[in-house]
């Protein structure tokens, strides 16, 4: 019989044998050397390692492409159109692609590996999105899990964006976390002053970027975003407005409100904001004071589960449901153009409504906060 520490002393060298092995492989059999990615036919040339993925690859190039799930494959806001190298398109992508970006190229750059030079194209937007250092200057409680926090730019800068678009926080390695992630936040500022952003936050417990703002971060403390991104802007129509939020998703509408109220905007428009609880609410009294600031502006913030007790006299309901009750009554549903913010499942339903009532696709624009 092997005595017990011969036997431990065995099972730790195979350990320890198998550990070298993978760092070999790693090291050797996936060595892919140097590749190069070229981007718009020779309009830039990167010359890099190759092994890690497009989206990691660029981003340490600073170049950034949106990425809300940090590069895990599950969000789909990573798209690039690969013209060549990067070989068949992967299970784990074709849940993201419709038939057109297939045939045309279209990949998940957190998904694509660099094995082998490659030919990318890039929309010109994408190629101004510029990193900014910001400083930590005020953490606002909103609720017991919703935060502001108002980030100034550093060096004077100003970042140019469209009301209603987001930046990507980056959160960096902390206690909790041994890596660097990037996360989506919607703009929430005035955009008269493009110099700070402030973004609203709701913690999601034990999520990487969110402990680290609301445990970690302090006033004064340095943080790098960059920015902007995304087509959830409003429209320059004339057509009603109807906008759907829930919880955080509030955010990209203040901005807009600001907007509006800015550039005497008096479209009509109602925003129907969605929260759980009476303890979910907050940000009510600067949106009454929109009501008087715009024309033609109504904010009705729905409850959906009033806690026992609460003194509640605003409106109870599903905010889908209310939304859907206030179009019929128009009976010109089918005019507005929809702005809808927040959950994927809250998203979903309210594209299913706005459909049902006759509001087009091209007339539905939507953040869905995965
Ligand atoms: C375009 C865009 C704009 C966004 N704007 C905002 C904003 O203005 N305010 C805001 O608060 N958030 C916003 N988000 C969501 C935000 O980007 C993060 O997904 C969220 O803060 C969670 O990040 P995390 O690192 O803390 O959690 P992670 O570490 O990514 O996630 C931890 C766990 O929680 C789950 N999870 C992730 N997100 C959520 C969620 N929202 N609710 C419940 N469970 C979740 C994950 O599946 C995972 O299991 C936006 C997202 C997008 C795509
Ligand atoms: S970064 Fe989310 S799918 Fe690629």
């Amino acid at each position: 019989m092997v005595p017990l520490f011969i036997a431990l002393a065995i099972i730790s060298g195979i350990g320890a044998l198998l550990a070298a092995t993978l760092v070999f492989a790693e090291r050797v059999i996936s060595n892919y050397g140097d590749v190069e990615v070229d981007i718009n036919k020779g309009n830039k040339k990167l010359a890099m390692k190759g092994g890690g993925s497009l989206l990691e690859t660029l981003t340490a190039q600073k170049i950034f492409i949106p990425s809300a799930c940090g590069g895990r494959g599950t969000c789909g806001y990573c798209k690039v159109k690969v013209l060549e190298g990067a070989g068949p398109l992967l299970p784990t992508e074709e849940p993201y692609m419709d038939a057109e970006e297939r045939s045309s190229g279209v990949r998940l750059s957190c998904q694509v590996k660099l094995r082998n030079d490659l030919k990318i194209e890039l929309p010109a937007e994408l190629l101004t999105i510029k990193e900014y250092v910001s400083v930590c200057e005020e953490i606002i409680d909103y609720t017991y899990d919703t935060k502001q926090f108002r980030l100034r730019l550093t060096d004077g800068q100003h970042m140019k964006y469209t009301p209603g678009q987001y930046v990507q926080v980056l959160a960096p390695q902390y206690e909790k976390s041994s890596e660097e992630v990037y996360r989506a936040y919607s703009i929430s500022s005035d955009p008269a002053d493009q110099a700070a952003i402030e973004l609203i936050i709701r913690r999601v417990p034990d999520g990487i970027c969110t402990t680290y703002l609301f445990d970690y971060l302090k006033v004064g403390d340095k943080v790098r975003i960059n920015g902007p991104y995304g087509q959830f802007y409003l429209r320059d129509t004339t057509a009603p407005i109807i906008f759907i939020a829930g919880g955080s998703g509030i955010a990209p509408m203040k901005c807009i409100l600001h907007n509006m109220k800015n550039t005497n905007n008096d479209r009509r428009a109602v925003f129907f904001f969605g929260i759980r609880t009476t303890k979910d609410l907050f940000l009510a009294e600067e949106m009454t004071r929109f009501e008087t600031q715009l024309a033609q502006f109504k904010f009705v913030p729905v409850v959906s589960q009033p806690e026992p007790g609460a003194e509640w006299a605003g409106v109870t309901g599903r905010v889908t449901h209310i939304a859907e009750d206030y179009l019929r009554k128009q009976g010109n549903a089918h005019e507005h153009e929809g702005y809808l913010c927040g959950s994927p499942g809250m998203i979903e339903s309210s594209i299913g409504i706005l459909k049902k009532l006759g509001i087009t696709e091209d007339k539905i624009y939507y953040d869905k906060f995965s």
